[in-house]
């Protein structure tokens, strides 16, 4: 699945990457054949001949010499040129694929692994073709070009040739790549344990001496180190344990064809000088597979890479929303909806219907699910069972985008960008006029405060808005949210943090600016749901009692006894 997108991504390099491949093979084809013609003219030179008939081989060294070095340079040109191209591709693809899973599909990664997926996972994958690809392809190429080049000459000089180059081809980079495999992991490992008793060793500094430890503390850090340079060890010896087999392999070879060639210059089927030619050109025919052990490292980290880009990205992906601007938001109804995180079941059974410019509030105890059920209500997490309908019509036929243009949140917590307040207030909506930002500014009392400030709507925010105080970070996220002017509008415990006096004046001024509008709000100050047109009180995710302020704040239940707390 992901292969298969990964391919169609590439497709339009194709053009691309068949420049390189050919260059490719051109630069190794040049390689032998300077080889071949240095070895012939140099044995013909011996044989003291007229210049003419040296003439084409002088001509095809300087040839192939120079062939060689623009091959060589046009491969990598071509190929990197490709590769910034495929990563280019790669980036956006992924990016199309995370931005609909964000925030309630990514809510359970670590922000570092999603970091690390998008940056290196991704550069990672990008040299699957510079690197895994292209090298085993011009090297099979390769063998095939220089196979019928032999077989001119002899089939069973050819046969052998080939025999010898797959085979070692194969045999050292599988057998690299398994030893390494478990070496690389103790090293990961023992490079660990090295870099966490040096950290420790750093931070009790003042201990180790006060109770002189240094010789004990050095000794226990000897020992990390000789068990890294004992697996080091392993590996290099591994490493020339191969090149040695190789070189072994490859002299095996060359004595074969010496052999074979002997037998047919005997026979008189080739001449002195072609087999000069020949030997050579298969003792140098190991540059063709020279590259191959490489590719493992990079086929591990690419598979690796691959693996975990796919796990995050093969999330259910979002659906088309059809309704579009038709839909005629304002007014939700929530059916028989449960939700479970895995088999934690959060909300069981929730019903109710706000109406066109209904107020509803929910009350209830931290954990009780009030957040969950607005991550419901805005498609960032899905139902287990029941249903939710926006304007009649069920969420799973509506997009995310489609139920986010019409319902604006005010979360607990609002993000602030390291910009101007302006810029914080666009995003709501990016053609909004200066006119429009001072109204919204106005409705959620900030106009003055910003008028106070020099700069006004220029002023730098910091990070996450660090000059705001709390009550201003939420008049901003209120104004945000009026700014967007969707129907509805969903409030959070948007006064978390704020003082009392504080959390009641932005109660009052959220529910004077959104009189017209269908509103949720999540709230801990119960003084202020006066006016509301239903309140929900939910514990351990049932609705525990309903009704309106008037009714449940003279009823013997859990509203009065929290509103008993409150006064
Ligand atoms: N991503 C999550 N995975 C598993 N459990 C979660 C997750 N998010 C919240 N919960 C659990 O769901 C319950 C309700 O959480 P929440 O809706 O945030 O409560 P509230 O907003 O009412 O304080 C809590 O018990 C919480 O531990
Ligand atoms: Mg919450």
């Amino acid at each position: 699945m992901l292969i298969k997108e990964l391919i169609i991504l590439v497709n339009p390099k194709i053009l691309s990457i068949m420049t390189a491949l050919v260059l490719g093979i051109g630069t190794i084809v040049s390689s032998l054949s300077l080889i071949g013609f240095a070895a012939y003219l140099i044995s013909m030179a011996a044989l003291r001949p007229g210049f003419e008939q040296l003439y084409l081989a002088i001509v095809a060294v300087r040839f192939f010499g120079i062939a060689k070095a623009i091959f060589r340079y046009g491969e990598r040109y071509v190929a990197h040129q490709a590769t910034f191209e495929i990563l280019t591709a790669l980036r956006v693809w992924c990016y199309e694929k995370l931005e609909p899973l964000v925030p309630a599909k990514l809510k359970n990664y670590h922000s570092g692994k999603i970091f690390n997926i998008i940056v290196k996972d991704i550069e990672i994958l990008k040299d699957f073709y510079l690197r895994i690809f292209a090298p085993i392809f011009i090297a099979l190429s390769s063998i095939v070009v220089l196979g019928l080049f032999l077989s001119y000459y002899s089939l069973t000089l050819a046969l052998l040739t080939v025999l010898f180059l797959l085979v070692l081809g194969c045999v050292v980079p599988i057998l690299t790549h398994y030893y390494n495999k478990n070496n690389d992991d103790n090293l990961a490992v023992a490079q660990a344990g090295f870099n966490i008793k040096v950290l420790d060793i750093i931070a009790g500094l003042a201990e180790i001496k006060s109770f002189s430890l240094e010789q004990e503390q050095f000794e226990k850090l000897q020992q990390n180190i000789s068990t890294i340079e004992r697996i080091e060890n392993k590996t290099e010896f591994a490493k020339l344990l191969l090149e040695a087999i190789s070189s072994f392999w490859m002299g095996l070879l060359v004595m074969a064809s010496l052999f074979w060639c002997g037998y047919l210059v005997n026979e008189q089927m080739i001449t002195g000088v072609t087999m000069v030619v020949l030997v050579l050109v298969i003792q140098s025919s190991f540059e063709i597979i020279a590259g191959l052990p490489a590719v493992t490292y990079y086929w591990r980290d690419s598979y690796n890479a691959a693996i975990e880009l796919w796990s995050l990205l093969k999330q259910q992906p979002e659906i088309e929303g059809q309704y579009g601007f038709r839909l005629q938001a304002g007014e939700l109804v929530v059916e028989n909806l449960s939700f479970a995180y895995d088999d934690d079941l959060i909300l069981r059974n929730i019903n109710f219907t706000v109406a066109e410019q209904q107020h509803l509030a929910i009350v209830g105890a931290s954990g009780s699910g009030k957040t969950t059920l607005i991550n419901l209500l805005l498609k960032f997490l899905h139902a287990s069972s029941g249903k939710i309908m926006l304007s009649g019509i069920d969420y799973t036929l509506l997009s995310s985008t489609e139920i986010l243009q019409k319902i604006a949140v005010v979360e607990q917590e609002t993000h602030l960008f390291n910009d101007t307040l302006a810029a914080n207030l666009l995003i709501a909506k990016t053609d909004a006029t200066t006119a429009e930002l001072l109204t919204v500014l106005k409705l959620a009392q900030l106009y003055d405060f910003v008028q106070s400030l020099p700069k006004g709507l220029e002023t730098e925010l910091g990070e996450n808005g660090k000059v705001l105080s709390g009550g201003q970070r939420q008049r901003v996220a209120l104004a945000r949210a009026l700014l967007k002017n969707a129907q509805i509008v969903i409030l959070d415990e948007p006064t978390t943090g704020l003082d009392p006096e504080n959390a009641n004046a932005f109660m009052q001024v959220v529910q004077d600016v959104l009189k017209n509008k269908t509103v949720i709000i999540i709230s801990h100050v119960l003084a202020t749901l006066r006016s509301v047109d239903e309140i929900i009180v939910l514990k351990d995710g049932d609705i525990w009692e309903r009704g309106t302020y008037a009714e449940l704040s003279t009823k013997d239940g859990l509203f009065s006894a929290w509103l008993g707390l409150q006064t």
